[in-house]
Order: C-alpha cells, then sequence, then structure tokens
C-alpha cells in the first residue's frame, strides 16, 4: 500500500524528567526519568495499578505532575493544556460520535479547526486504517475492531507529533486483539510518528514496541528491546512478568572466572559470568534462571546419552499439558522445586508421563543469575490481569 506524503508526519520524542504522582499520601509514579526516541513504538507495560495510565496523562496533559517536566520534541509543555500539546489519544473505550457516520468522525478534528476542504485527508486516513467502503456507517454498525480504527483514524488526522494509546485493544476478544497489533504496527510504521502505548499483556507489548518499559509499582523495572528483556531479564519481577522462568536458588562456588560455577541442591550449575546481573561472591547466593523452552527433557534411562558440559538437575514428572505445538511439563526436583519444561511436538517420547523419572538439560549459556535478595515469586501470574 502506498499513500502520499499527507499521512507522513514526523515523530517527535518525548522526555520525561523526575515526573511524579503522588495522590495525598500515595505515589502512583516515582520520580521517572525516561526518554521515548521520535518515530520509536514505545510501550509501557505492567500489571494493573503500577502507574501506566498516570504516567500516559501526565503525557497527554490530562494529569498535572507532582514533580517533573514533560518535554514534547527538545519543548517543555509541562504547563500546556492538552489541546496545546501535539498530542492525540486513543482510550480503550474508543469515544466515538454516536450521531456521526465514519467519514464524520475521522473529519471531526479538521472540522473543528475550521477546515473546509477535508474530504482529501479524510479519503487518505480511511484508506490508511482500511475502513473506505464502511465511510458513511455509524459506529453501532461496525465490529469492535473497526471502531478502534476509527479511533486511531480520528487521532491521526491531527497530525500529532505522538500518539498516546491507552490499552486500545483490551476490549477485544483474542483473535481480533491479536490482528489489531499487527494492525497498529503497520499504521505505525506507515506513518512514522511515535506511538506509546500502554499495555498489560506481555505478548502484546513484546509483538509490537521497540522498546518496553516494564513498569512495577509506580516504577519502571527495566527497559530495553522485547528479545533484550525476555533474554536477559535484571529483576525477578521482569523475569517472572515476561513469559515464564525458572528460578533456581543456589550457592556460589567459584566466581571471578569466565564462568560461574553454582551449587543448587546437589547438582552443578555452570553459566556465563556476564549473564549474572548479581554481585556474585563465592560463598553467597543467586538465583539462577533458565527459560522453559532452553530445557530439554529426557527419560532416567537414557541419562547417559545427554551430551557432556550441559546443566542438568533430576526429578520427576508431575504434570504434563499437551498444547498442540509443544508439551507443558512440571517437573518436581527434590530440594529445587517445582520447574516447567515446554518441549515442541517434534519426536515425542511416550515415557514422558507423570511419575516418570527425568533429567532435564540445557546449555549453559542458556542460564542467567539475578540476586537472591529478592521475592522469586514477584511478578509471577500477574499477566493475566485486566488492567
Ligand atoms: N485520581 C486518583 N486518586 C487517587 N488514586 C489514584 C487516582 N488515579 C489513579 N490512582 C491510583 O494510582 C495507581 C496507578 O493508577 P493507574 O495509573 O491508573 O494504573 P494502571 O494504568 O497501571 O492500571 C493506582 O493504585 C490507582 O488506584
Ligand atoms: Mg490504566
Amino acid at each position: 500500500m502506498t499513500h502520499t506524503e499527507t499521512l507522513q508526519s514526523s515523530g517527535g520524542d518525548v522526555r520525561l524528567r523526575g515526573i511524579s504522582k503522588t495522590y495525598g499520601s500515595f505515589t502512583a509514579v516515582h520520580p521517572l526519568d525516561l526518554t521515548i526516541p521520535a518515530g520509536s513504538f514505545f510501550a509501557l507495560l505492567g500489571a494493573s495499578g503500577c502507574g501506566k495510565t498516570t504516567t500516559l496523562r501526565m503525557i497527554a496533559g490530562l494529569e498535572e505532575p507532582t514533580t517533573g517536566t514533560v518535554e514534547l520534541s527538545g519543548r517543555d509543555v509541562t504547563d500546556l493544556p492538552p489541546y496545546k500539546r501535539q498530542v492525540n489519544t486513543v482510550f480503550q473505550n474508543y469515544a466515538l460520535f454516536p450521531h456521526l457516520d465514519i467519514y464524520e468522525n475521522v473529519a471531526f478534528g479538521l472540522r473543528r479547526r475550521g477546515i473546509k476542504s477535508v474530504k482529501k485527508q479524510v479519503e487518505e486516513m480511511l484508506d490508511l486504517v482500511q475502513l473506505g467502503p464502511l465511510a458513511r456507517r455509524r459506529p453501532q454498525q461496525l465490529s469492535g475492531g473497526q471502531q478502534q480504527r476509527v479511533a486511531v483514524a480520528r487521532a491521526l488526522i491531527n497530525h500529532p507529533e505522538v500518539l498516546l494509546l491507552d490499552e486500545p485493544l483490551g476490549a477485544l476478544d483474542l483473535k481480533l486483539r491479536r490482528q489489531m497489533q499487527l494492525e497498529l504496527k503497520r499504521i505505525q510504521t506507515e506513518v512514522g510518528i511515535t506511538f506509546v502505548h500502554v499495555t498489560h499483556d506481555q505478548e502484546e507489548a513484546m509483538t509490537m514496541a521497540d522498546t518496553v518499559a516494564v513498569m512495577n509499582g509506580g516504577r519502571v523495572e527495566q527497559l530495553g528491546a522485547p528479545a533484550e528483556l525476555y533474554e536477559n531479564p535484571a529483576t525477578t519481577f521482569v523475569a517472572n512478568f515476561l513469559g515464564t522462568s525458572n528460578l533456581i536458588r543456589a550457592g556460589v562456588v567459584e566466581a571471578g572466572g569466565a564462568e560461574l560455577l553454582l551449587k543448587a541442591g546437589d547438582a552443578e550449575l555452570r553459566l556465563p559470568a556476564r549473564r549474572c546481573s548479581a554481585p556474585a561472591r563465592s560463598g553467597g547466593q543467586v538465583l539462577a534462571g533458565v527459560r522453559p523452552e532452553k530445557v530439554a527433557l529426557a527419560h532416567a534411562d537414557d541419562a547417559g546419552t545427554i551430551a557432556e558440559g550441559r546443566n542438568r538437575l533430576s526429578g520427576r514428572i508431575k504434570d504434563a499439558g499437551f498444547i498442540g505445538v509443544s508439551t507443558h511439563y512440571v517437573v518436581d526436583v527434590p530440594g529445587l522445586g517445582e520447574l516447567a519444561v515446554y518441549e515442541q511436538n517434534i519426536e515425542r517420547d511416550g515415557r514422558l508421563v507423570p511419575g516418570a523419572e527425568t533429567v532435564l538439560h540445557w546449555n549453559p549459556a542458556h542460564t542467567f543469575a539475578l540476586d537472591a535478595e529478592q521475592d522469586r515469586q514477584a511478578g509471577a501470574d500477574l499477566d493475566e490481569e485486566a488492567a
């Protein structure tokens, strides 16, 4: 699809300096420094109540910060009202005008500014969100996903430098949400402006964003590209909230070299020293982490065939859930607890059923280590919660 350059706007960068929000004695957002580069797709990810909407509203000018400043494209806008900022917001509940058709909903921002000849721009916008043929329908005659696209078109026609999206897909069912994620990503690439997307859905954030900021309790806990966050979580919260992690309490046997040597229960584990984000000293403790999909499962009878040099733990299968593309195992490892293992459905070993004695094994390079002075369960089972 091609569009004329009228659709292309330049994105603006967003710079937050020491921005915070307190309500009485409660701090919703702790002093936050954040730079969102122009033209990027940026996600604020976190569980319900962690301060995402408050942060977004401070950028939009809908909420006055308790401390700190907001800059858009290098200009301090902290004291400007929302309508004087080059920012538009798309909310979860679309807020379309029910008495206007789609065309007029999209034209609204232009008409309000007294612009008479709206046809070309409205048609381009409808084209961008692929709703041209539905221009004369009313909002209630559209599906949820179509209404969402109208809301995006209605915001984009004002040529904001930054588009803020607050859980814009939250009202859609899963399949439509996945479809709209790709659609929004395409639109952002096409128009090139800065998108700041708020979501509690970690898959959504990872699918769409160039950079994800994981928020927890009013703070940004870690920020980075999706793969970077997933592979190198710096805290137990990020390790558990972004996908699933096995976090194994282990003692440090040997530190200082290129490899860290750990002891977990009776087993020795190794990992590259650079993948340890905690200060590791011999005699200290860390949490050794490994993602379930990195772990292979062998029947105990085949333990002898496992290649040398791999990390290995012995345990008994407690549960096996066949998903289709994969099987999710829960394995009880004596002294260490339950570990998750995801096995791709390639050649299934019929002996790997609940009760079977197994060996879990993985490449030491796929192990990371975190500071043991944290709640091992932080962030687990939060991602399904509605925000
Ligand atoms: N106007 C308000 N008065 C008091 N507390 C508020 C107000 N707005 C938000 N909060 C509180 O601030 C915290 C963060 O809210 P919010 O930014 O909406 O979280 P999120 O969008 O991440 O779910 C929540 O605990 C919420 O109850
Ligand atoms: Mg919210």
